[in-house]
């Protein structure tokens, strides 16, 4: 039974300035949710009871959207806005949210050492803070546990990319073992297009075991002189299994320009209210 997850939302946001200069990348708003609450409604609906959020300098405004905001509710209460009071509250209530604060920013193996005590002895969940992962068959970080019932070890999410594109991405290789599920046998951060073991990119979901911790700790500065995950991750599979879902759908990397634009139209042309009026505006963009 995984209880726990950790969301690492402490990264800088470069791709992504001037906007992340002052405000976090994980608020950007798709339609009228930022990210994060995406990712955090997410793990609570898979069966997830405590968050524990890595956050760093300027990240503020993360706490005080999961805080309650009481000046906020009797505002709305007093205007007879039930239905926003209703929403606010729900944000507050979704799950017990803990937050810890990354001290450098040393890549995102370094942000999950944060989680160390936190977790204990139990396996867990990390799901990127700023990052969509969309699919018809529910949540892939629920889909993932099933998977994690069955073999009781670390798994990713992973998808298909263009093989062109395979070094902006960790990319395993491994054998299908069922309809989607993979065994791993390698992983890699990154790498050249004639170094890819494959093009299935670790899609931004992970279930870990937290014998990773040991692994982090012994792991050298890689890619971008950081201390990447997937680096402990294949340490890890030297003497352990693990295994990848390759689930149906699509990530959305809203830290990138162009996955947050197509986000929020996909999401805007979800929502009854906008649907008609932006299916016309894409029209007359099309010519
Ligand atoms: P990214 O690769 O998106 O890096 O991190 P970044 O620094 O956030 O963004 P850019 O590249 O400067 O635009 C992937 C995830 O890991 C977290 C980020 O917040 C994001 O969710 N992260 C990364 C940390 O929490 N700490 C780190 O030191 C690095």
């Amino acid at each position: 039974m995984i209880r726990k997850a950790v969301i690492p939302a402490a990264g800088f946001g470069t791709r992504f300035l001037p906007a992340t200069k002052s405000s976090p990348k994980e608020m950007l708003p798709i339609v009228d949710k930022p990210v994060i609450q995406y990712v955090v409604e997410e793990a609570v609906e898979s069966g997830i009871t405590d968050i524990l959020m890595i956050i760093g300098k300027g990240k503020r405004a993360i706490e005080e959207h999961f805080d309650r905001s009481f000046e906020l509710e009797n505002g709305l209460a007093e205007k007879g806005k039930e239905e926003e009071l209703a929403l606010m509250k729900a944000i507050s209530n979704m799950a017990n949210i803990h937050f810890v604060w990354q001290k450098e920013l040393n890549g995102l193996g370094d942000a999950v050492s944060y989680a160390r005590h936190h977790v204990a002895n139990e396996p867990f969940a990390v799901l990127l803070g700023d990052t969509i992962v969309k699919s018809p068959d529910g949540h892939v970080t629920g889909q993932m546990m099933k998977v994690y019932d069955e073999y009781q070890d670390t798994v990713v999410a992973v998808e298909e990319v263009d093989p062109q594109r395979v070094s902006r991405y960790g990319i395993i290789s491994g054998k299908e073992i069922s309809d989607g599920v993979y065994e791993i046998d390698d992983l890699v951060e990154k790498p050249e297009i004639d170094k890819a073991p494959s093009n299935l990119a670790i899609a931004s979901r992970y279930i870990l075991t937290p014998e990773i911790f040991d692994f982090i700790d012994k792991t050298p500065r890689g890619v971008n002189n950081e201390l990447q995950l997937t680096d402990a991750m294949k340490a890890q599979i030297a003497s352990s299994s693990a295994h990848a879902l390759r689930f149906n759908g699509k990530r959305y990397d809203i830290g990138n320009k162009l996955g947050f634009i197509k986000a929020n139209l996909l999401f805007g042309l979800e929502r009854d209210d906008l649907k008609d009026e932006l299916t016309a505006f894409i029209k007359e963009l099309a010519g």
